[in-house]
């Protein structure tokens, strides 16, 4: 089990253009507003309260970056779908994120966090249209897999997958997590792991 990792705050930017250029692999988190992404970044951290996580969606605003063990980063994305943003905020939210996902160099991975309890939004079928049409490699983490018993969880998710494959001809690797009791914490980081070592092999 990986314990705590060395996690250093390199900042919170609005423009891609701000953030700080590096060859380390990034791996972003994304999905709607209050699903847990920052929750799940302080769970994979072991630290509780390196990204700021709040009852009230929308708490993330900036692209917040994150350097793990000066080998890897993590990029913590501000939700989608949060209803009381404005409009010009919305669209100043789709070219910050937008902007970030496609000219991000250093971008491996994107993970879209989705919420285990909910049948499958628009939004994020929506989400994940956008980025199969530009290419950009995701996998999906269910979360706040604490809130639901195993049968419940095993259907809901079902469930999902099934609108998934609605959409799509296969499906992306998956993870099921919760960021109250570590849940899906060593697959996750393993997954990583196993992706930056391929990146270094290479
Ligand atoms: P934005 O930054 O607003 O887009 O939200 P976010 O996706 O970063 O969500 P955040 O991590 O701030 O969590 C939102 C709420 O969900 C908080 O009240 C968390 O405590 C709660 N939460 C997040 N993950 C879990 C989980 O795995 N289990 C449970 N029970 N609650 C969770
Ligand atoms: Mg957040």
């Amino acid at each position: 089990m990986a314990g705590q990792l060395n996690i250093h705050f390199k900042g919170s930017f609005s423009d891609v253009k701000a953030c700080p250029v590096t060859t380390l692999p990034e791996y972003a988190f994304i999905g709607r507003s209050n699903v847990g992404k920052s929750s799940l970044v302080n769970m994979l951290s072991g630290k509780t309260h390196i990204a700021k996580v709040s009852n009230t969606p929308g708490k993330t605003q900036l692209i917040n970056l994150f350097e793990i063990n000066e080998q890897w980063n993590i990029a913590d994305l501000p939700g989608y779908g949060y209803a009381k943003t404005s409009r010009v905020n919305r669209t100043a939210w789709g070219k910050m994120v937008t902007n970030y996902l496609l000219q991000r160099e250093n971008l491996v991975l994107l993970f879209v966090l989705i919420d285990s309890r909910l049948p499958a939004q628009k939004i994020d079928l929506d989400f994940m249209e956008f980025c199969g049409k530009k290419q950009i490699p995701f996998s999906i983490i269910y979360t706040k897999s604490d809130k639901s018993s195993t049968n419940q969880l095993k259907k809901q998710i079902a469930e999902i997958q099934k609108e998934l494959l609605r959409h799509w001809n296969a499906l992306p690797d998956q993870f099921i997590s919760s960021s109250q009791n570590k849940s899906g914490r060593d697959e996750i980081l393993d997954y990583i792991y196993g992706i930056n070592e391929e990146i270094v092999r290479k």
